[in-house]
C-alpha cells in the first residue's frame, strides 16, 4: 500500500454518537464547516460555478475517459499578473461560501489574487463514475486528486494566459493535499498554505485519544476520571444479565445486548461508539461554523458538565446521559451498534450530494480494515474492547 492511499486512514475511530453522523474521525457531509458569512446573498453574485473536463485516470495514457469536475471562481479582487489562489476541496462537498469568506480573502484583496476552489473527485457534485460500486472506487485516491489539481492548474493557466504564481490552500485532509501538491508539482505551485494537514500516516495512533483525554481534563480532572469510572462500571454491567437489561434501557440500545453480545464485532462497535462520543465533541469543540447542527453545538463543557454532575446518578448513568444527548441532537431514536447494519448502509452505491463523503470515506478505508486491529489505545480510559 503506498503512502498517499494510506493517508485515507489517518484518523481512525471516533464519532459523535452513532456511526451515522461521526465515525472514524469523519463527520458525515465532510469535516470543513462553512465559514460565517455576512451579506452572503450579495457576495454570492461574485462567485461563478464552472465545470472542468477532468481525466478519470491520470495514470493510464491508453484511456482518455473524462468527467466533469465542479469548481468555483471569484475574480473580484484580481488584477492581471496577480497571484492565483487555489483552495483545494477535501472529503466533503465544496462550499461557495469560502469564495468570499475567510482569511484567504483578506490575502486575495491585498495581493490582487484570482480565486479558485476545486471540488475533490467523488464528493459533492463531482462524480467521476456512474455509481459508487467497488470497481468504480479504484479512481478514488489522493494521487488522482493531486493529478486533477495539476491538470487543472496547467490547463487553466494556458487557457486564460495566466502569468501569476499559483498558491494552494487547504485544511485538514485538503491541507495535506496542499502540501503534497507543492511537493509533487513544484513547477506548477509556488507555495502552499497547509492548515492542520496531517502529513505522516500513523499506525496505532494513540496520540489522538491522548489529546481527547487532555481536552476533557481542561474542564476538570474529575471529568476524565468519571469517564474512566463509567467505563469500568459499564464493563461490569455487560457481564451479567440484569446489568445488560439496565444498559439496554439507559443507553436506548436498538438491539438488546443479549442478542448481539456474543459477537465481538458488535460489541467493539458499541464501545467504539461510546468512546467516540467524546472524540467527536472534542474534535469539533466550538469550531465556529455557521451551519451548526444541534450535535455540532455540543461542547466539552456540555459533556463534562454531565459527567461531573452527581445528581444525574452513577458515572455509568451519566455516560448514558451524554450518549442520549447526542442521540437526541441527531434525531436518532435508539443507539444502533449493529455492525452488520453499518456495513449494509456503507454498501449503498447511489450518489448522494450531501452524505456521499461519509459512505465513500469508509468504503475507501474498508480496504485497510486490517489496520483497525492495531488501534487499541483507549485501554486506560475507554477499556480495551476494540478489535
Ligand atoms: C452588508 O451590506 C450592507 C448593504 O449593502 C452594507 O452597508 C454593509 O457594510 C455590508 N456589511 C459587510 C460586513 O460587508
Ligand atoms: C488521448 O488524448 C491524447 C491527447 O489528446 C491523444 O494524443 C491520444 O491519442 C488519446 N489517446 C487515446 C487512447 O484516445
Ligand atoms: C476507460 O476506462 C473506463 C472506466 O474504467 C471504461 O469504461 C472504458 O471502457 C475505458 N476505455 C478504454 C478505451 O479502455
Ligand atoms: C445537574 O443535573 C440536574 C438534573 O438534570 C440539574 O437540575 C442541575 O442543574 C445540574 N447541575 C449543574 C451544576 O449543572
Ligand atoms: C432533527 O430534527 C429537527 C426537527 O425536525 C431538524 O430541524 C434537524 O435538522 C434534525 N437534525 C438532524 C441532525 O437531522
Ligand atoms: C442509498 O442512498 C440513496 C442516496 O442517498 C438513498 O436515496 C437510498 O434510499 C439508499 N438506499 C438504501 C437501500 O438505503
Amino acid at each position: 500500500m503506498n503512502f498517499l492511499n494510506f493517508f485515507w486512514f489517518f484518523v481512525l475511530f471516533l464519532q459523535t454518537n452513532a456511526w451515522r453522523t461521526f465515525h472514524m474521525g469523519r463527520m458525515s457531509g465532510g469535516n470543513l464547516g462553512a465559514p460565517a458569512c455576512v451579506n452572503c446573498s450579495v457576495k454570492s453574485t461574485l462567485v461563478k460555478t464552472n465545470w472542468f473536463p477532468q481525466l478519470l485516470d491520470h495514470f493510464n495514457p491508453r484511456n482518455n475517459t473524462t468527467w466533469m469536475q465542479r469548481y468555483y471562481v471569484n475574480d473580484e479582487y484580481y488584477e492581471a499578473g496577480g497571484p492565483i489562489f487555489i483552495m483545494i476541496g477535501g472529503e466533503g462537498e465544496a462550499s461557495d461560501k469560502w469564495m468570499t469568506e475567510g482569511s484567504w480573502i483578506d490575502y486575495a484583496k491585498k495581493f490582487r489574487a484570482l480565486l479558485f476552489q476545486v471540488e475533490h473527485r467523488y464528493y459533492g457534485k463531482s462524480h467521476p463514475t456512474g455509481d459508487l460500486s467497488i470497481k468504480n472506487l479504484i479512481y478514488l485516491s489522493s494521487e488522482q486528486a493531486l493529478a486533477d489539481l495539476a491538470n487543472f492548474i496547467s490547463t487553466i493557466s494556458n487557457e486564460y494566459k495566466l502569468t501569476g504564481k499559483w498558491i494552494a490552500f487547504g485544511g485538514s485532509y485538503s491541507g495535506s493535499l496542499a502540501a503534497w501538491l507543492r511537493m509533487k508539482y513544484p513547477h506548477l505551485v509556488h507555495g502552499a498554505m497547509s492548515a492542520s494537514g496531517p502529513l505522516l500516516a500513523e499506525v496505532d495512533f494513540f496520540d489522538y485519544f491522548r489529546i481527547v483525554d487532555e481536552s476533557l481534563e481542561t474542564y476538570s480532572e474529575d471529568c476524565l476520571t468519571t469517564v474512566k469510572n463509567a467505563n469500568v462500571q459499564l464493563n461490569l454491567l455487560t457481564k451479567e444479565q440484569l446489568g445488560r437489561k439496565k444498559l439496554d434501557e439507559a443507553f436506548r440500545l436498538c438491539d438488546p445486548l443479549e442478542s448481539l453480545m456474543n459477537e465481538q464485532k458488535h460489541m467493539s462497535n458499541f464501545w467504539d461508539t461510546l468512546a467516540n462520543n467524546f472524540a467527536g465533541v472534542v474534535q469539533y469543540n466550538k469550531d465556529n461554523r455557521i451551519d451548526q447542527t444541534a450535535a455540532g453545538k455540543i461542547t466539552i463543557d456540555d459533556v463534562c458538565g454531565i459527567m461531573v454532575n452527581q445528581s444525574l446518578g452513577t458515572p455509568v448513568d451519566r455516560l448514558a446521559a451524554v450518549s442520549n444527548l447526542l442521540l437526541d441532537a441527531n434525531n436518532e431514536t435508539c443507539l444502533d451498534y449493529n455492525y452488520d447494519k453499518m456495513i449494509e448502509e456503507m454498501r449503498n452505491i447511489t450518489w448522494n450530494d450531501d452524505g456521499v463523503s461519509f459512505s465513500l470515506f469508509h468504503k475507501k478505508t474498508l480496504k485497510f480494515l486490517s489496520f483497525l486491529s492495531l488501534f487499541r489505545h483507549f485501554c486506560d480510559v475507554y477499556l480495551n474492547h476494540f478489535h
